[in-house]
């Protein structure tokens, strides 16, 4: 049977050997929501990337630009992270840059991975069942704050993992204590998450309802993943 386990930060990626692995990124508030979102309101492809410079460079190639430090936009740039940004008419068939405090990194630090998913409440039933198809032993990378562990991707990976039920193995302490905190939160999943330090700290921007979009499941049947460097459907 295949084995599921969940790195809770990008600081310890470097634990797991992502060989031969299906990895799923996530980044509730806000990456992964984001780009799933653009996706599924059809951009075309989203490339990301690490430094603002980079960002810089893509729109100059003709790609949208979407920075975020910090859970702001960041000037001089044509998007933030909102996913309600990428729900624009005129960003449709078109290709974006992004870089984003947390969950650009985490996509580059899963970059040995066999498969590179982007997962989110957003489309959690549609990786279900990718990962279902794939039949690979699987990491969800939490993207986490600045290195350190977060209440929101933990609850993500919690939830994939139920949905998963005895289809994959939990070998590892990470995974069953992402599976008790969702089991524990998920008849108040978003009380629970509005009162994560993202969250609030995205609250201070006045960014509310964010979070209410970015807890809702399967509003898209999509699964992005990372081809050639780029995210596509
Ligand atoms: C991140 O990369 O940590 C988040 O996406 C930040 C945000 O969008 O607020």
């Amino acid at each position: 049977m295949k084995n599921i386990a969940v790195c809770l930060s990008p600081e310890m990626i470097h634990l797991f050997d992502l060989k031969d692995k299906a990895v799923v990124v996530v980044d509730i508030l806000r990456a992964t929501s984001s780009m799933v979102t653009g996706l599924g309101h059809g951009l075309s492809a989203i490339k990301p990337v690490a430094s603002l410079d980079e960002c810089r460079e893509l729109g100059k190639n003709g790609y949208i630009t979407a920075a975020e430090r910090g859970g702001e936009k960041v000037e001089g740039f044509d998007i933030g992270n909102s996913p309600f940004s990428y729900m624009a008419e005129e960003l449709k068939g078109r290709k974006v840059g992004i870089t984003t405090t947390n969950g650009t990194l985490a996509i580059s630090k899963s970059l040995e991975a066999d498969h590179i998913l982007i997962g989110a409440f957003l489309n959690i039933n549609a990786v279900a069942d990718r990962l279902r198809t794939l039949d690979k032993d699987v990491v969800i990378h939490c993207a986490g704050w600045k290195g350190s562990v977060n209440l929101e991707d933990t609850l993500f990976a919690g939830a994939l993992i139920e949905i998963l039920g005895d289809q994959f193995e939990l070998t590892t302490d990470d995974a069953v204590m992402a599976q008790s905190l969702y089991r524990a939160h998920k008849n108040n999943l978003l009380e629970t998450v509005a009162n994560s330090a993202h969250a609030k700290r995205l609250a201070k921007f006045g960014v509310i309802k964010d979070i209410e979009f970015c807890v809702k499941f399967d509003e898209f049947a999509i699964v992005p993943y990372l081809a050639d460097g780029e995210l596509i459907k």
